[in-house]
């Protein structure tokens, strides 16, 4: 008698495993070209460019430009532009990237002007984890973690040093000093190793007399410390607000000291402006020249606990939705790092192992919100040792697109009720998205929840984050687990 064969189990076994890791890794790494990350760039005139089309697929990947402004040219082999734009200008350039699976076309935007940050800004920062522990060694190798995860071909492209970078004192001439322990080939060679990936460098100083962890501030040393971060080739300032006096007004003025000095260095410098929320930073850090302005304190690895509730995701989450309207290409409101892939190791924001951290569903859900509200997305685990719920977090295109859509306009929330919140964004081109999040404590069976029109929207709408379409009867009795958002996409008919 013929037996119906036997499953082979360990062959299974490893089927499954090598379909889980060549998924993990699918996004980047296979198929024709997909360009991600922003299609628009800013940049000041007369300054170094520097910008990596943010380009997925089966590698190696060949990249031709055409429509280049003058002073600027594409390295064939890894899509990285540098150069330097004299005139100040709106220039369409096409970039194509092709390789053995196909070939693709993508309008870029280069904008030489006074605007950087025309999107969301992308990168990863040394504060969650690392807070003093940090050295030119592990930036540099948290640089090649960006390149071989395949973070830079998703768009992000800043590695941060937050606090404790510095020497004791400044050099005798009012210099700013680096630790020449942590940075022993000093801060000009790490930038420019990082410039050779095709990434960008940003450091951290205070608007106090010290930083927030008692390091030499900037205050009264701005235009020193503005021309020698240029010098350094550093491309983003993060400015803290510790040992500075209270007011809205001195707080005003030491930004925009600060920022003017920037604009005046030379150098294409991203302000980034860091006082808590405290003075409604919302309503004036674009005029000190802010690129993006904290809304809150800083975030702890909690999503709603009690106890450090204006730390959490969720108190984070109702500022955004407050401030939504002052957000804007070229001035973001922000809203921490990203705490995806911390697990409550963060030296920071585990308070000392005193949180235990969020689950891989809600640290999807708390980027997912961090992409709707338009917050830069600094990433801020490990990314040498990152597991692959964290890598996919990071890395999810679908998601990551609509942080980085032109428009520009931050989600709104439209209503809030038994434990759900709804959220709506437009994108560019009318595309509108739809995101669920059930903040309560219990898995919620939705049973008509959409009415009919949104009913017959959905239907053909495309689940962001898993990337598959849903069933009517999905969408009739819609299942979302505590702390899940669910984002959908409606590209019309
Ligand atoms: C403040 C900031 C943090 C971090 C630390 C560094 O607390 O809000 O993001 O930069 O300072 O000391």
């Amino acid at each position: 008698m013929i037996q119906p064969n036997k499953p082979n189990t360990k062959l299974l076994i490893l089927l499954a495993f090598f379909v889980y890791s060549f998924s993990a890794f699918a996004q980047s790494n296979s198929g024709a070209p997909q360009f991600n990350g922003p299609k628009i760039t800013g940049n000041y005139p007369n300054t170094d460019f520097l910008f990596t089309v943010p380009v997925s697929g089966q590698k190696p990947i060949s990249f031709k430009a055409e429509n280049l402004p003058a002073g600027l040219s594409i390295d064939e082999s890894t899509g990285i532009i540098t150069g330097n734009v004299k005139e100040k200008g709106i220039y369409a350039t096409t970039i194509t990237a092709t390789n053995a699976a196909g070939t693709n076309k993508q309008n870029i935007t280069i904008n030489i002007g006074d605007k950087l940050c025309l999107t969301p800004l992308m990168g990863w920062n040394t504060w969650n984890v690392f807070t003093y522990d940090i050295s030119e060694k592990m930036l540099m190798e948290m640089a090649d973690a960006m390149v071989s995860s395949g973070m830079r071909d998703l768009g992000y492209q800043y590695i941060n040093i937050d606090d404790f970078w510095h020497a004791d004192v400044r050099e005798k001439n009012g210099k700013p000093k680096v630790d020449s322990v942590k940075f022993p080939h000093g801060m000009k060679y790490l930038s420019d190793y990082i410039h050779s990936k095709g990434l960008k460098l940003g450091i951290y100083s205070c608007a106090g007399t010290m930083t927030c962890g008692k390091r030499f501030g900037g205050y009264n040393y701005e235009e020193i410390d503005a021309k020698t971060y240029a010098e350094w080739g550093i491309d983003l300032l993060k400015y803290d607000y510790c040992f500075a006096p209270w007011g809205r007004k001195t707080a005003e003025e030491r930004y925009t000291k600060m920022g003017t000095a920037l604009k005046n260095s030379e150098r294409s410098i991203v302000f980034s402006v860091c006082e808590w929320g405290i003075r409604k930073p919302w309503l004036w850090a674009k005029n000190t020249g802010g690129s993006y302005w904290r809304i809150t304190p800083d975030i702890f690895d909690v999503w709603n606990h009690p106890a450090v509730w204006q730390y959490s995701v969720m108190a984070i989450l109702k500022r955004a939705e407050k401030v939504s309207k002052y957000s804007f290409p070229g001035g973001w409101n922000d809203m921490d790092m990203m705490l995806v892939g911390n697990y409550g190791n963060g030296k920071a924001t585990s308070a000392n192992g005193m949180f235990k951290g969020l689950t891989d569903l809600e640290y999807e859900s708390h980027m997912a919100l961090w992409c709707l509200f338009n917050s830069p997305l600094l990433a801020s685990c490990d990314l040498r040792t990152m597991n692959d719920a964290t890598k996919n977090i990071l890395t999810n295109s679908n998601l990551l697109n609509i942080s980085q859509n032109t428009l520009g306009k931050s989600a709104k929330l439209v209503s809030k009720k038994n434990g759900i919140r709804m959220f709506e964004k437009e994108l560019l081109g009318g595309a509108k998205i739809i995101a669920v999040l059930n903040y309560s404590e219990k898995e919620k069976s939705l049973k008509g929840y959409f009415n009919k029109k949104e009913l017959s929207e959905l239907n053909h709408a495309q689940n962001v984050l898993s990337g598959k379409n849903m069933s009517q009867s999905e969408l009739e009795t819609l299942n979302i687990k505590p702390h899940q958002t669910i984002i959908f996409k409606l590209t019309g008919k």
